[in-house]
């Protein structure tokens, strides 16, 4: 099963920024567009954002390094990486736990994308310029996503785009892509930032974005704070192993990583500052997160500001482009491991992925109204995307970045993992203290979210 994996020549980045842009691009995505900003605007504003930034430079910063460090050094996909660090050893469930979270992740991430690209063409057209309340803009999402045949049109329109993206390979495809759209999506959000700031009353939502409100910070906020810093800097299955074993074995991990991180962060504030001071300026509507904050609630407000109709379809380009930059990342890991332990082409193993998740992802497409029984299942009480997203954005990323650390900690070996992840690095000091807070730190903050996770899960059920 295992004898050419790795040994056939491999692609690499084609510079340090390409490997930059291309992880930045799988982090920065729906997670920082559509929640990051909520969580910051309910759990005390600034404060928010400091306990966010340390949790991300000691939790987030060191798992990737972690991560990126295993690819670099073994030069494998999540599943080939754990069987060649540890021979024979049951660790490699690990990495296959990680590609299926990557099809299962997909699956659904690309039918909201859809919806994205549907709403490009709604707001283009102008399909929001007589609704200015939530109400309508409601009404009009339900029927939209309760149409089986456009979002499943959509969803496939969706996968197709990233499958014809990474067919391309490491350098002429993902490289290539995130060098124009990581540009392209700071340039949009900037835009938008621009325009939302310099709304009459933007102040209002500046207050309730960032005003420092320590009074609100409990234990529940760090947890909130850890559970979106690992699915925002895309860490726990295997994306950062995939793309740091197309790394040139001289580059400096700790450095990339910290780009990574501080991209993906700024992204995650710049969203604030686009949508925030805009909502508040012109409504009296309460901000919300997910679905409801980009199809309902913005769309409402568009088109009572100067040339609205213009940047609402520059939002809904901006959420497109960020989740095709994720979606390329979670392909990329399942047909990493098709191509080095299977033996498939890079061609082949995109459509199979592409197609497997396609069909993975038409109950979550129908679970949105199209059809009753998916959209609340049984028992769960929820839809299907949502127990998608519950069991492989929740729960699989967190068991995945618990076991990470846990090898690299403890069964990799101190020698091997400081030689993976550190050697090359311009930093080598920074060595003792990644181990550190490899060792102990992470896993047991990881260890509580997951805890409290399945409270939660038990709890609900
Ligand atoms: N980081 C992406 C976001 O914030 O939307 C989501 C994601 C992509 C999570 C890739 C995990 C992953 F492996």
């Amino acid at each position: 099963m295992e004898p050419h994996s790795g040994e056939r020549k491999r692609e690499t980045w084609g510079s340090r920024v390409g490997f930059v842009m291309a992880a930045a691009g799988s982090a920065i995505g729906l997670g920082n567009i559509w929640r990051f900003p909520y969580l910051v605007g309910k759990n005390g504003g600034a404060a928010f954002v400091i306990i966010y930034l340390a949790i991300v430079i000691l939790i987030g910063l060191p798992v990737m390094i972690a991560e990126v460090g295993l690819g670099r050094f073994t030069r494998r996909n999540p599943v080939g990486a754990f069987t060649k660090a540890a021979p024979n050893s049951g660790w490699r469930i690990v990495g296959v736990l990680g590609v299926i979270t990557g099809c299962g992740i997909l699956s659904y991430y690309s039918v909201v994308a859809g919806w994205a690209i549907g709403y490009t063409l709604k707001a283009a057209t102008g399909a929001f310029a007589t609704l200015t309340d939530p109400g309508q803009t409601g009404k009009l999402f339900g029927q939209f996503v309760g149409d089986a045949w456009t979002v499943l049109a959509l969803h496939a329109v969706f996968m197709a785009l990233t499958v014809t993206v990474v067919i391309g390979g490491v350098r002429r495809g993902i490289e290539r892509w995130t060098l124009i759209l990581m540009p392209a999506l700071f340039l949009m959000l900037l835009l938008l930032v621009f325009r939302s700031l310099t709304l009459e009353g933007a102040e209002k939502g500046i207050a309730f974005y960032l005003q420092p409100d320590f009074s609100k910070v409990t234990a529940t906020t760090f947890l909130a704070a850890l559970g979106q810093a690992f699915f925002s800097l895309s860490i726990g299955m295997g994306v950062m192993i995939t793309y740091g074993s197309y790394l040139p074995a001289r580059e400096d991990v700790v450095i990339s990583t910290a780009y990574v991180c501080l991209f993906d962060t700024l992204a995650a504030l710049l969203a604030g500052l686009a949508i925030f001071p805009a909502l508040f300026a012109v409504a009296e509507v309460e901000p919300t997160q997910g679905a409801g904050l980009a199809f309902v609630v913005l769309p409402a407000i568009f088109h009572r500001i100067p040339f609205g109709g213009l940047f609402g379809t520059v939002f809904f380009v901006l959420l497109t482009v960020a989740a095709l930059t994720s979606a390329i990342s979670l392909l990329e890991v399942c047909v990493a491991y098709l191509t080095d332990e299977k033996g498939w082409t890079r061609k082949g193993a995109c459509w199979l992925v592409g197609v497997v998740s396609f069909l993975l992802g038409i109950p979550a497409a129908l679970s949105n109204g199209a059809s009753t029984f998916l959209s609340n299942l049984p028992v769960l009480q929820m839809g299907f995307l949502d127990l998608m997203d519950t069991i492989f954005g929740n729960l699989a990323l967190t068991l995945g970045a618990l076991f990470l650390c846990l090898f690299v900690g403890w069964r990799w070996g101190p020698k091997e993992a400081l030689a993976g992840a550190i050697e090359g690095s311009a930093y080598p000091g920074l060595g003792q203290p990644w181990l550190f807070l490899i060792r102990y730190l992470c896993p047991v903050a990881i260890g509580t979210i997951l805890l409290q996770i399945l409270m939660n899960l038990f709890g609900q059920g």
